[in-house]
């Protein structure tokens, strides 16, 4: 069933970096301004808390500094939803049917799930909503009808287990309520940008991150300290391009690829110093976060503004959401006062 209806969220464990932004927020806002979905963006808090829960204050922190990320992009909350997880009651009773019809094991099996486990060592204590949340966010995206899903790469499996479910519940309720949802992945080999240590991952954990919020002056003093080619000692030494996060994030954030062909020559002959690439570099970036910046201080001097946003998005998403609830208790039969 085609729906034209778009889900995708972030868990709010902190600031979103440019990472982000290529690889999921530009995107977003272009699926918005084509305006041909219907548009849902969810904080996930509650996915959040899944590995969280004895840290609440991040989350909380999180949230307000994940939806000013957005709307400094250009989500715009005229023409896109944006919700809070937790102040969506629906999921939760979603979750629970859903839970019944997945097994154990086949959670067990999650490979990225799997590899957070192992990453967040956990030891013998995985919280079990951990274990679960694949199912949870089943249930984020079914409860809006959502055909289309954009998300990074890693989330794959989340998909598969969302349709596995709502195939599972459409034939043992012999309804058509649920709709099969399609991720909606980056370009191969765009989807993940390195961090400025080199490191393949840009991540909060690893301390590699160029945020969207970092002020001119840390841009610049992170890109200065970018990794390059360790072999490139002396500006005439001739260097290399493959691993080379400055060339690397020029081929993603560049425009003007000519120039950009023509540094990668010069630095490849010898003759060019890292210090220059890197200046054109930070020129690049400053160029894309300054009216983020911007949009981000308008929004600033507003928060309580920017909590109503939060909470009109939530309540247009109640809507949608408990319309779809009631059609999953009917389907199970569990509608004993309609
Ligand atoms: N798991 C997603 C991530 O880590 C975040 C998320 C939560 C999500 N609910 C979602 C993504 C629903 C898409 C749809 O990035």
């Amino acid at each position: 069933m085609k729906t034209n209806t778009i889900l995708t969220g972030d868990r709010p464990t902190g600031k979103l970096h440019i990472g982000h932004y290529l690889g999921s927020l530009k995107n977003r806002v272009k699926l918005q301004d084509e305006g041909k979905y219907k548009m849902f963006i969810m904080i996930a808090d509650m996915q959040a808390l899944t590995d969280n829960a004895r840290d609440p204050e991040k989350v909380r922190n999180s949230l307000i500094q994940v939806a000013l990320d957005y709307l400094s992009v250009g989500i715009d909350p005229a023409k896109t939803n944006i919700l809070v997880q937790s102040q969506i009651p629906a999921l939760n009773e979603l979750t629970m049917y859903y839970l019944d019809l997945v097994s154990v094991s086949r959670l067990e099996r999650n490979p990225t799930v799997k590899s957070e486990i192992k990453q967040k060592s956990f030891g013998q204590s995985i919280p079990a909503g951990f274990l679960t949340y694949p199912v949870s966010q089943t249930a984020d995206i079914t409860a809006f009808k959502a055909d289309t899903v954009p998300v990074g790469d890693d989330q794959e499996p989340m998909m598969e287990q969302a349709r596995e479910i709502v195939r599972t519940f459409n034939n043992t309720y012999n309804v058509d309520t649920l709709v099969e949802p399609e991720g909606y992945f980056p370009p191969k080999g765009q989807g993940r940008l390195p961090g400025i240590d080199g490191n393949a991952k840009m991540s909060k954990s690893l301390g590699n991150c160029i945020y969207l919020s970092d002020p001119a002056d840390v841009v610049t003093k992170k890109v200065m300290s970018m990794y390059t080619d360790p072999d490139h000692i002396h500006v005439e030494d001739p260097g290399k391009i493959e691993g080379n996060t400055v060339f690397t994030y020029l081929d993603a954030f560049g425009t003007d690829k000519e120039k950009i062909a023509e540094l990668k020559e010069q630095y490849q002959a010898g003759g060019l110093g890292d210090v220059k690439v890197k200046r054109y570099l930070n020129d690049v970036l400053q160029e894309i976060l300054e009216p983020i910046r911007n949009r981000r201080a308008e929004y600033e001097k507003d928060i309580p503004g920017v909590y109503d946003i939060l909470k009109k998005g939530s309540d247009n998403a109640n809507i949608v959401a408990n319309q779809t609830l009631s059609e999953v208790r009917k389907a199970i039969g569990v509608n004993y006062f309609d």
